[in-house]
């Protein structure tokens, strides 16, 4: 299985902080960002990881990263020109995913979990984990039937659906690629993820599983601040 870290966007939520630098590059703790969904992909066996990227951002990220050789991966970079959409990465990412199935994540997610077995064990169809959360507004949410099998799955809801967002780690077989390539930009102009999953299952072939431990999607000043506590108390903080 191949990765793609999806480290585009202008991140303009977090300016002023985000003028001179990625978002995905601020820091967390003792890291940027970036590390942290590089970890998840790299603690599930994944080497070969392609890094999406911003155009104008692009030097920052290899100047980081590089290679990849001294952390036993191999980097690939390309460049997402707009902010089109999560599951344009499929599109980008085309010829480096070729016969393989694919682990996307979200380069300002950070979880607590371990994901291993679920990427090591992974075979066909599609797989999310969604987690519980107070602002399920703010995500892709699942819709459960009366039976608490997952029907659809809604993006960025009105009214109220269930508390499971989708976070930001998704893994797929490799029709990943012709699905995003069939869709049609939504309302605010995407190629949203949320589609694809709904396409693997309305097919019956998409996997719901939950997160147990902490997730943060650091796109907020308030998340990103969680995010910096929740690793300075892991890293055994003097200051908490
Ligand atoms: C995106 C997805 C959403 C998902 C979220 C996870 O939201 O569209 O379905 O729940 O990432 O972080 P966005 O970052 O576009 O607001």
């Amino acid at each position: 299985m191949k990765g793609i870290i999806l480290a585009g966007g202008a991140g303009t939520r977090l300016s002023p902080l985000t003028k001179v630098t990625s978002k995905q590059l601020l820091p967390i703790y003792n890291k940027p960002m970036i590390y942290y969904p590089l970890e998840t992909l790299m603690r599930g066996g994944i080497t070969e990881i392609l890094i999406i990227t911003a155009p104008d951002r692009a030097g920052d990220f290899l100047r980081l990263l590089g290679s990849g050789r001294e952390l036993g991966a191999k980097f690939t970079y390309e460049i997402q020109d707009k902010p089109e959409g999560i599951a344009q990465a499929f599109i980008i990412g085309e010829n480096f995913v070729g016969d393989d199935s694919v682990a996307l994540i979200l380069g300002d997610n950070i979880f607590e979990d371990d994901f291993s077995q679920a990427i090591k064990g992974f075979k066909t169809g599609g797989h999310v984990f969604a987690k519980k959360v107070p602002d399920p507004e703010r995500f892709g949410v699942v819709k459960f039937s009366s039976g608490g099998i997952a029907e659809q799955i809604v993006e960025k809801p009105k009214e109220h659906v269930s508390d499971y967002a989708v976070t930001g780690l998704y893994l797929y077989d490799n029709r990943v690629v012709a699905i995003a390539k069939n869709l049609k930009p939504s309302v605010r102009g995407e190629l949203e993820i949320t589609d694809v999953n709904n396409v693997y299952l309305q097919a019956g072939e998409l996997a719901v599983s939950t997160v147990s431990g902490a997730w943060l999607d650091a796109g907020t000043f308030d998340s990103l601040l969680e995010a910096n506590l929740l690793i300075a108390k892991r890293e055994g903080s003097a200051v908490l």
